[in-house]
């Protein structure tokens, strides 16, 4: 444990950016973890710090208007709510409302090379695909890295695609502590390390949850199943689903069809266990319609629900400013101590 950090507890921290409404490849890849690790005897109540942010900062590379950011910042904390975040034993806070994340961020940029920023993944999709890189986009990671070192933490719970960013925050504290770590021992450590290393969780079973078209479930593929969807937005989605021509069809690469279709099975078991599905696909092998039919019923039976609760949530209009006024006062004490900290470590302030 680092010298200057003065929190024994263990720590954890996530979140999304407010950039359009989950879907259900957010939530079993990383949100649904948020909750359990909640309730986790080991975690809940005070034994445990748990941070669940809404990235705006980070959102704002994608979002450059005002009012769809506002709305877009609200919806997502009552969905921190409704899928069962509790504000009294998780601190749920905006990112923007507290400035050491950039104040950090800055910091982290001037120890930080353009090559190394360059072999992030989300860099070389957008270089690939020939966007224009903004420079908030290109700095992505670094942002990330502040969010997570500001708070000590131990684990963040994420979607596999976020692996690497959490992997940099790592990077990026070592780093840190050795050119300003002060002392060294004598493997040349420095003795008295102002940032803490973070661990990734992910779970693996659902490290990419498959989307209709059996491409990642992503917002931007357009291809999701909204966490709170009404029951005629999962019919329309699940009907949507791509699958093969049925029991027996040959595909264009010679492969035949074994009337399992893949696409509608992986999401159906993210919400069954599998000893259930398996008599029910081989049953209906080639019958994508009642299968299809049969994940409609199933995906309701799970929102029904969260979308409940959320809507019941969503009557009470102070709710979710008391929540994030709150959190902001939570994580900012804090947050302010690891930047005063790394301030004087570098040796800006006396
Ligand atoms: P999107 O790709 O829909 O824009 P985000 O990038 O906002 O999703 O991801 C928010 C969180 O959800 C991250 O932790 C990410 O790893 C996780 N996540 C997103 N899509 C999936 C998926 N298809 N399967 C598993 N986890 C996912
Ligand atoms: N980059 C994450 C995503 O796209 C969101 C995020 C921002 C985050 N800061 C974080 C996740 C810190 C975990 C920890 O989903």
């Amino acid at each position: 444990m680092s010298k200057t950090s003065t929190n024994s507890k263990k720590t954890l921290l996530s979140g999304v950016k407010p950039t359009g409404k989950p879907h259900i490849g957010n939530y079993f890849g990383a949100m649904k973890q948020w909750v359990d690790l909640q309730n986790n005897p080991e975690f809940t109540g005070d034994k445990a710090q748990k941070f669940f942010m809404i990235a705006d900062y980070h959102a704002l590379n994608f979002i450059q208007n005002a009012a769809e950011m506002k709305q877009n910042i609200i919806d997502l904390a009552l969905d921190y709510l409704a899928i069962g975040i509790d504000p009294k034993q998780s601190i749920i806070f905006k990112q923007s409302d507290i400035s050491a994340h950039t104040e950090l961020a800055w910091i982290f940029d001037t120890i930080t090379t353009m090559p190394y920023l360059q072999r992030a993944h989300a860099y070389k999709d957008a270089e690939a695909k020939n966007k224009e890189i903004s420079v908030g986009a290109f700095n992505y990671p670094m942002l990330m890295c502040a969010d997570i070192l500001l708070y000590d933490v131990d684990i963040v719970p994420v979607g596999q695609d976020q692996k690497q960013h959490v992997e940099y925050a790592r990077d990026t504290a070592i780093k840190f502590n050795h050119i300003f770590g002060g002392e060294k021992d004598k493997d040349n450590n420095p003795t008295s390390p102002v940032f803490k290393l973070p661990e990734p969780m992910i779970m693996e079973s659902v490290a990419t949850v498959p989307g209709l078209d059996g491409r990642k479930m992503s917002k931007s593929y357009g291809n999701t199943i909204p966490l709170f969807a009404s029951y005629d937005e999962i019919k329309k989605a699940v009907m949507s689903i791509v699958t093969d021509a049925g029991l027996g069809a040959v595909a264009a690469d010679g492969t035949v069809s074994d009337g399992i279709p893949k696409n509608i099975y992986e999401i159906h078991k993210l919400i069954k266990p599998e000893a259930e599905l398996k008599p029910l696909y081989e049953a209906n092998k080639g019958k994508y319609k009642a299968l299809k039919d049969a994940l409609v019923e199933d995906l309701e039976a799970f929102i029904k629900p969260m979308r409940e609760r959320r809507a019941l949530l969503a009557q009470d209009n102070d709710l979710v400013m008391q929540v994030l006024a709150d959190g902001a006062s939570r994580a900012r004490m804090q947050a302010e101590k690891r930047l005063a900290a790394a301030k004087q470590a570098v040796g800006v302030s006396f």
